[in-house]
């Protein structure tokens, strides 16, 4: 089982930005996390963060292929990052998207994701936990089970 973990521009400076909306941790703590996690159940993870749309939407083409999932905490670009979405919708994987904050909470251009809509799921607010949820629950329902 491979996932591809993607963080979307800004997120590099996690544990520096806004720590009372984005938390804490660096987002090196943050993979770490992931990970680990996903060495308990079993699961390879290539992960990635660009700054840029066009870095993301050549790493999506170039290792989709032989990957089994997708989650992405697209940033700001969530909010109109349509090359990004094709791509993602291009690969014909399922997609998980991932925000530590909660975007339905927050100023009104965050409240929409062109990514959304061709995702499988989204969590939304539980920080870095977050892409924990994701990776147990898209792990678990490519592997036909409830949960792991
Ligand atoms: C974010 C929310 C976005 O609106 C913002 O631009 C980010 C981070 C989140 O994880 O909460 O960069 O995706």
């Amino acid at each position: 089982m491979r996932i591809l973990v993607i963080h979307g521009p800004n997120l590099n400076i996690l544990g520096r930005r806004n720590k009372v909306i984005y938390g804490e941790k660096t987002l090196d703590e943050i993979n770490e996390l992931i990970e680990q996690q996903a060495a308990e159940i079993d699961t390879e993870v290539s992960i990635i963060q660009a700054n840029s749309e066009g870095d993301l939407v050549d790493f999506i083409q170039k290792e989709s292929n032989g990957a089994d999932g997708i989650i992405i905490n697209a940033g700001a670009l969530t909010h109109y990052g349509l090359s990004i979405r094709d791509a993602l919708l291009d690969t014909n994987l399922p997609v998980v998207e991932v925000h530590l904050s909660n975007i339905y909470a927050r100023e009104e251009f965050r409240q929409r994701s062109v990514i959304a809509p061709i995702a499988k799921g989204q969590v939304t607010g539980l920080g870095w936990r977050g892409y924990i949820a994701a990776l147990r629950t898209l792990v678990a329902e490519l592997r036909g089970k409830a949960w792991q």
